[in-house]
Order: C-alpha cells, then structure tokens, then sequence
C-alpha cells in the first residue's frame, strides 16, 4: 500500500462530484456542535487586547499546559501543545528515532494510514502486528514481533478504524515491552472521550520513561479545523527527560508556535464544559452505531461492533473494499466510504464508514436496500 498520498481526499473528491446525492462518512469530522463556551471563548479573545494577538510560548499557552497537565494528572513541563495530534505523533515519533536505537516502527495492522505514511517520511521501516478478533493486538505476538531494530511502537486507543478499546492489562504489557526492548511507545488517545466500554487505559496510567502520550481537541470538542492537540513526554528530570527537549525543538524550528486564537479558547471551553457534553454526543453516537448495524444485518455484512471511537467497518459479501467498489457505492448507493485497503492489508475486504454524519439513518437505508 502507498501511504504517503493520503488517500482521503481522492474518495471525498469522487463523491462531491458525483452526479446523484451522496452521504459522504468519509473522513472522521465532526457533524455535532462544539461546547458553546468554546465560541465564548473565541469572542472574547477577538475582543481582546492586541498585545495578546502576539506570539504564545512555543510549547503552548502556559495556562493550557496547566489545564492538560491537572487533567492528565503530570507536570506542565512534561506537555508540549501542537497543531494537532498530527503533528504531536509526528514529534513523538522523530524524538524515537533519535533517542532510542533501531530504525523501524510497529505498527497494528490495520493502521490509521498518516502513520504509515509518516514513518517513511522518517525514513523508517515499519512492521505490523495483526489486531486480534476484537481489534485489540495480541500482546503476547507484539513482543513477538518487536525485535532490536524496533525503535517505535505505536498503538491508537480507542482505534481507528477497528473501533477497539485496549485495557489496563494490554496497556501495562505495551508499555512494559517497550522497556523491555529499550524502544518508545506512542500512545494515540485522540478517541479517549470516545469509549463506550469504560474500558480505556491511557499509557500516562504507567509511570515510564519509554512512552509517549499523543492527544488532540479535534475530536473531543469537535474543531478538527482549529489544530490544537498535545504530546506529555516522559519526566524531564528522568532518564528520557531529551525526549521533550527535541520535539520542543522540532516543534519551534517548524511552526515557530501554534495558533494562539484556538489555544485560549479551547482553555476557556475545557474550564467552562462538563461532563454532560461529552455524555451526550457519546448518547448520540451510541444510537447513530445501533441504527447502522441493524441496517449492515439486513445487508447481511460482517462488521465490527465499535466499543470505542466513531467508526464502523463493514464487509459485504462479494463485494471488496478497494477503490473501485467504493466508488461504486457512491454511484449506485449514494452512500461514500473508506476502502478498507487504505488500512493495510488485513482488512483489504473491508469498507470503513465515519458515523460524524446527520444522515446516517439515511445511508444506512441505502446500504440495507443495496445489498438486501
Ligand atoms: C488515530 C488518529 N490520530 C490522529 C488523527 C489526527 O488528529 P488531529 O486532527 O488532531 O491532527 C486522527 C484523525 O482522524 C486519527 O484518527
């Protein structure tokens, strides 16, 4: 598979231009409203002094630092704010490769394509770990699989695309292999407000200096537009402690800072929201996954049952995941999906769909009536 041409935009291209109505579940953007302090806090910065327009801290505001530091329960000097949890894993990763030995990068197959794609602009080989049954690795074949050259290991919980949420035990077994090979965990947690199985561990839960926690707001308050995500590094007083101290310097060498605007609002909205409003796009996600895995019986598709994240895939019988037949879905179904094939090649049969869509009952009937 080619990563490094994110395949995203072809399939969203084809279905914007497609001559018929299309429900389009093709990338993994938000349909709901952000909290409404988040707007709040937006005005007020405008309407604010100008002297504040100016250049934050590289790391991030320290205010946000702080916020994220309380919430994840380690130091602000741990935390750098990035553009996104792009960017964050793509810190996470280069500060592996330089500071622990090897030159190739785990990866759970099927994989969230941007970090295939980015270990080969890191120049790094890649290895893949099969995700098991319920889409959790089998932590017994990833020690398996890790070997000297590996240097990273990167695993996304909740997952996209497979839905699955790793527990306390899996996380523990992950981080302890990762030591135990000197090589760097990244942790992907950017679907952490996202699991229905209250099942999640987040990597910070252990106490290493051989993992890397990567996050962002894009999906928790719903701006993937504004670009505010965030890396916590090991301890700097620790024996990993240059790990923060290079991808500070990547970060500022690149960006200088990041948006200052989003910052200080998505600090207000973090302060000002509660809890209800992560509940109730959990609630609506909740029912928007029931009303598409009824439609997928009816379709008699294999799928996956998501205990975390916003996404489903799903297999058809005799009919493939590749490009062509997505496509096809798009013409004949109205309905747009991601080729399972973009994923890697286990589940090359299978076609994925991103929930974030008012109309999911509507491509649901679609998908029923198509292949019913
Ligand atoms: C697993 C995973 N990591 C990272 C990202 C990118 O997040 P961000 O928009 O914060 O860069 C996505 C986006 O879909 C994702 O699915």
């Amino acid at each position: 598979m080619e990563y490094e041409t994110p395949q995203f935009f072809r399939v969203m291209r084809y279905a914007s231009q497609a001559d018929r109505d299309v429900v389009d579940m093709v990338s993994g953007s938000p349909d709901w409203e952000p909290p409404e302090s988040l707007r709040e806090g937006l005005v007020e910065y405008a309407q604010g002094d100008t002297e504040r327009f100016q250049y934050p801290p590289s790391v991030g505001l320290t205010g946000l630092r702080e916020e994220i530091a309380d919430r994840r329960a380690v130091d602000r000097e741990q935390v750098v704010v990035t553009n996104g949890a792009g960017e964050a894993n793509h810190l996470a990763m280069s500060a592996g490769f330089e500071q622990f030995p090897g030159s190739e990068m785990l990866l759970v197959d099927p994989t969230y394509p941007y970090y295939a794609g980015r270990a080969s602009l890191l120049g790094a080989d890649t290895r893949y770990v099969p995700a098991g049954r319920g889409g959790v690795p089998d932590t017994a074949t990833v020690r398996d699989c890790t070997r000297e050259e590996t240097s990273v290991i990167v695993v996304n919980t909740p997952n996209n695309p497979l839905g699955a949420t790793y527990d306390r035990e899996t996380m523990a077994a992950l981080v302890d292999i990762a030591a135990d090979y000197d090589a760097l965990l990244v942790s992907d947690e950017v679907y952490d407000h996202f699991d229905y199985s209250g099942r999640f561990s987040s990597a910070l839960s252990f106490d290493s200096p051989h993992r890397v926690v990567t996050n962002s707001f894009s999906k928790s308050l719903a701006i993937t537009g504004w670009r505010v995500g965030y890396a916590v590094f090991p301890d700097r007083e620790g024996p990993r402690g240059d790990l923060f101290d290079h991808a500070r310097t990547r970060h500022m060498l690149t960006n200088v800072t990041s948006s200052r605007p989003a910052q200080a609002a998505v600090l207000h909205a973090l302060r000002e929201t509660g809890p209800d409003y992560y509940e109730n796009v959990r609630d609506r996600l909740r029912g928007r996954i029931d009303t598409f895995t009824d439609a997928l019986d009816t379709a008699g598709a294999t799928y996956t049952d998501p205990d975390g994240g916003f996404y489903v895939m799903a297999r058809f019988p005799g009919f493939p995941g590749t490009f062509e037949n997505v496509e096809r879905l798009v013409d004949e179904a109205g309905v747009a999906g991601m080729p399972g094939e973009a994923f890697g090649d286990s589940r090359a049969d299978w076609i994925r769909f991103a929930l974030v869509s008012p109309r999911v009952e509507t491509a649901a009937d679609r998908l029923a009536e198509f292949f019913g």
